[in-house]
């Protein structure tokens, strides 16, 4: 919910900008450590879903560790204050150079996803006198029920290591002196809303690190990954995701092992709801068959809609009246540039500031300079200029 006083001074504010409501960022943090707490589990924060600074201060102090899944994302994570021995770093194509990074921070595990990644990390690591942790990351075979794109635990997308592997990874790790096995890690999809895949998840991690059990290797972490969906369709009655049923989930079905640490990877489900797109109607175009709001804010600022089909929740803040049936698009030379199509909103004319909510994940952060538009900046509720 923006306030009444946060749109009276958006008015003075050059749109389109990304609004943070930083006491709903916190709420959704309290709420999600005090789980975390409760059952003893680490909380590592993925940062490809948002990277402002201010944001990524919150997180840090709120005290989770870092989730990246690149050279600059550790590099980023450092700077902002997380402990090097609460990031992780994943990724199917990390660079010698992105390697020797993470190795020279500290990073707590390596999320290893092929067998040439071992055997590369396993030799910069040698060159450099050190020794890395790594935890394979494991392809399950998942099935997230999401969307294409943002799946990524099934056979035939590119991520993570797979069963039919092990053997040789088994192998290949007793030559190895410069890697240490240190956990599985497993990331099967983002925006889940089908809770019935986590239940099914901890089936599966139970039964693929029992096989490295019974060889004799030891498995100390669990990383379930991120993945957990929020309510796009309905951000004001559902702010905070549901937290509460997603752990108690996990708590009753994972089997964790005395002297084993459960970890997690929370992006979307931390900052998705906090933040806003705030834009202008340029101009409303009545065609014979549509009425076309079109917006200064497009898929440059916020391109899920283009790329995943995403619906955001869309709320004009400053007309109200008669409901009318529009297309919602941007400014972008490309018809793909369009945020809703046949919605109610009330008569909506130019100069109206409209909000595109659940933009806090996967937004600003994704932003781009096609067209040469601008870069949307960020503004925070609690830091709103007032001239
Ligand atoms: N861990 C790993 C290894 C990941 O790849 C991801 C997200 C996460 C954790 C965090 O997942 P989350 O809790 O946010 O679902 N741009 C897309 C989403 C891409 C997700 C990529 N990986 C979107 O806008 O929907």
């Amino acid at each position: 919910m923006i306030s009444q006083e946060a749109i009276r001074r958006f008015g003075q504010l050059s749109t389109p900008f990304y609004y943070y409501d930083v006491e709903l960022l916190s709420k959704t943090l309290l709420e999600y450590t005090t789980l975390i707490n409760k059952y003893g589990y680490n909380a590592h924060y993925a940062v490809k879903a948002n990277a402002e600074p201010r944001i990524l201060q919150i997180i840090q102090e709120a005290g989770l560790g870092a989730d990246c899944v690149s050279g600059n994302e550790v590099k980023l994570a450092v700077e902002s204050g997380f402990n090097p021995s609460k990031i992780v770093y994943a990724g199917v194509g990390k660079s010698d150079k992105e390697i020797k990074t993470a190795l020279e921070a500290g990073i707590f595990s390596f999320n290893c996803e092929s067998i040439p990644e071992i055997q590369v990390i396993n030799d910069l690591a040698a060159g450099m006198g050190t020794c890395a942790r790594i935890s394979l990351r494991v392809n399950p075979n998942i099935d997230a029920h999401t969307h294409q794109y943002i799946s990524t635990g099934r056979k035939e997308d590119k991520f993570g290591i797979s069963p039919w592997e092990f053997e040789a990874v088994a192998e290949l790790l007793k030559k190895l002196s410069s890697v240490e096995l240190i956990g599985l890690h497993f990331h099967i999809g983002s925006q889940i809303t089908d809770m019935s895949v986590f239940p099914l998840l901890c089936r599966m991690v139970e039964d693929l690190q029992k096989w490295f059990i019974d060889k004799g290797i030891e498995i100390k972490n669990l990383n379930l990954g991120g993945g957990l969906g929020i309510d796009y369709d309905n951000p004001l009655q559902h702010p905070i995701p549901q937290f509460k049923e997603y752990f108690e989930l996990i708590h009753k079905n994972l089997i964790v092992r005395p002297e084993q640490k459960v970890h997690f990877e929370p992006g979307r489900s931390i900052v998705g709801q906090c933040g806003s797109l705030i834009s202008r109607v340029l101009y409303v175009k009545i065609g014979r068959e549509k009425k076309f709001v079109i917006l200064d804010a497009g898929m440059n600022d916020l391109i899920r809609p283009a790329l995943y089909q995403a619906t955001h929740k869309i709320e004009n803040l400053t007309s109200s009246g008669e409901q009318y049936l529009y297309d919602v698009v941007g400014p972008v030379c490309e018809s793909s540039d369009k945020f809703a199509h046949d919605v109610y909103l009330p008569e909506t004319k130019r100069g109206d500031l409209v909000a595109l909510y659940s933009a806090g994940a996967y937004g600003q952060v994704m932003a781009m300079k096609y067209n040469q538009k601008d870069i949307a900046k960020a503004y925070y509720s609690d830091e709103l200029p007032d001239k």
